[in-house]
């Protein structure tokens, strides 16, 4: 059957934790220097940090008929640090979009992006970053829309590079998305920054 799509609470918390830390892991371990995992599990894995995405953002679930969850995307006002600098006032970011390896390829990551760009503000740019090797995530997002604005650098405790980071962006569908004074140069702007995300 197809998932249940609801947003996060409290009690979602624990599953939510662990499904954060175990698609992370397995999908980029084995790109950090050794300490480098530990030190972002910590800083932006942590139970704690979990508990303010569904505190502070929005924690769209993917649900099973089981009850497990499946998937999850986490939304977020766009801080530029984040994002190269990009974002303006007002719009928004897709922080992560997770699905468990057992669930992939069933069209759940797509449903999931299709529900945060249809509850999107008409006026605002919608901005991810995604590992620059993650080709499969990339190609999911520009069938959604999303193009390549900037690059980041994915920053780490020690400093050793694991990989840098795309920003793309999927622009406001409304007539506000023209607003004068948008950024529009495409390319490499790079930016270290304080969040990290993907
Ligand atoms: C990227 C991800 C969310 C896609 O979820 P999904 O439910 O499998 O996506 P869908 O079934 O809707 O679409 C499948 C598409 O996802 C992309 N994809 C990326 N990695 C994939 C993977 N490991 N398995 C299957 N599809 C993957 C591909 O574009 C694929 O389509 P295509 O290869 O036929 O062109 C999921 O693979 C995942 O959680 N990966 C690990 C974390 C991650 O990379 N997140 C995104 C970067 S921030």
């Amino acid at each position: 059957m197809a998932p249940l799509f609801r947003d996060a609470i409290p009690d979602d918390l624990s599953p939510l934790a662990e499904l954060a830390r175990a698609t992370f892991i397995a999908t980029y371990a084995h790109t950090f220097a050794p300490g480098d995992l530990e030190a972002h599990l910590e800083a932006k894995l942590s139970d704690a940090c979990v508990a303010g995405w569904i505190a502070d953002d929005r924690v769209l679930l993917a649900v099973g008929d089981d009850g497990a969850l499946l998937g999850f995307a986490q939304i977020a006002a766009a801080q530029p640090e984040g994002f190269a600098g990009l974002p303006r006032p007002g719009d928004i970011a897709l922080q992560r979009l997770y699905v468990s390896d057992t669930a992939r390829g069933r069209g759940i990551g797509a449903s999931l992006i299709a529900s945060v760009l249809a509850a999107a503000p008409a006026d605002a740019d919608v901005y991810l970053d995604v590992w620059v090797e993650n080709l499969g995530a990339q190609r999911l997002y520009a069938r959604h829309g999303f193009g390549i604005v900037g690059k980041k650098v994915f920053e780490t405790k020690s400093g050793i590079n694991a990989g840098d980071d795309l920003v793309m962006v999927r622009r406001a569908q409304g007539q506000a998305g023209s607003r004068a004074g948008r950024p529009t140069s495409e390319g490499s702007a790079s930016l270290r920054s304080g969040c990290l995300a993907r």
